[in-house]
């Protein structure tokens, strides 16, 4: 059952949120060739207790970190390591969850390290171009598909390919809630959007083909073909005048 939610209780998404966000973007100025994904980590961890909020993902499903850290061809999952560290030239995902008050907040963010080529450099545009043209189609009225058809046409017309097995969901008093928010599709399928809906919506884009494979340590999902991979996640609530990205900041869906 998709959920829709109060004024209240959006507050309190948008808060988890703005927390969530906030994290991400503090940890632009720490990516740097020589930092391990380890001390990222922590740097998270202190930041959200620090706002009195909760890592969402630690011990989620028995995951042990409060971000992940997915490195070149990962694409989501990949568990933070002291012995991962970051040269010149790696992308690196990361994804991080905040519980506040009951409500939880999910964000992802691909951040290049050092002085990157301008194939990487177009991966990471597509992916996060494609994120705001499935943003775009969050509108009360609209189906679910109408977000993964956006999110799709434009990464094939970029040339790249869209992660099928992994999807975006609704967010609220759980992490993970219905609906599923697949990254592909047809258009005019699905639940219609109402106002009061939260969803998570997070492309995941590889260069190469789109099938994915999990390593042995359980989490760490990578592209089979090595290739690239980008993630680009923001937690959204339909409102009458359309999507509203919930951020530490307003930006706007362009
Ligand atoms: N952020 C992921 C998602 O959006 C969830 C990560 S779950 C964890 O679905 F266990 F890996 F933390
Ligand atoms: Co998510």
């Amino acid at each position: 059952m998709i959920y829709i939610r109060s004024e209240e209780e959006i507050k309190k998404i948008a808060e988890s949120n703005r927390i969530n966000y906030q994290a991400l973007m503090m940890l632009k100025d720490y990516i740097k060739p020589g930092i391990s994904t380890k001390q990222l980590d922590n740097l998270a961890e202190d930041y959200i207790r620090s706002m009195d909020a909760e890592p969402a993902f630690k011990g989620y499903k028995g995951y042990p970190a409060t971000i992940c850290a997915s490195i070149n061809s990962e694409i989501v999952h990949g568990i933070p390591s002291k012995d991962r560290v970051l040269k010149d030239g790696d992308i690196i995902s990361i994804d991080v969850g905040v519980k506040k008050d009951q409500y939880y907040g999910d964000a992802a963010y691909t951040y290049t390290v050092g002085e990157v080529n301008g194939e990487i450099q177009k991966l990471l545009d597509t992916t996060q171009q494609s994120l705001y043209k499935g943003i775009k189609k969050a509108v009360a009225g609209n189906n679910l598909s109408d977000i993964g058809h956006a999110v799709q046409s434009h990464v094939e017309s970029n040339g790249f390919s869209v992660v099928r097995d992994l999807v975006g969901h609704g967010i609220g008093r759980k992490l993970h809630e219905d609906p599923e928010v697949p990254n592909f599709g047809e258009p005019g399928r699905g639940p219609k959007l109402k106002k009061g809906m939260c969803l998570a919506i997070e492309p995941m884009v590889n260069v190469g083909d789109f099938t994915i494979k999990t390593l042995d340590d359980k989490w760490t999902v990578v592209t089979q073909d090595g290739s690239l991979s980008a993630h680009f996640e923001h937690t959204v609530t339909i409102t009458d005048n359309g999507p509203l990205i919930l951020a530490d900041k307003k930006i706007e869906v362009n």
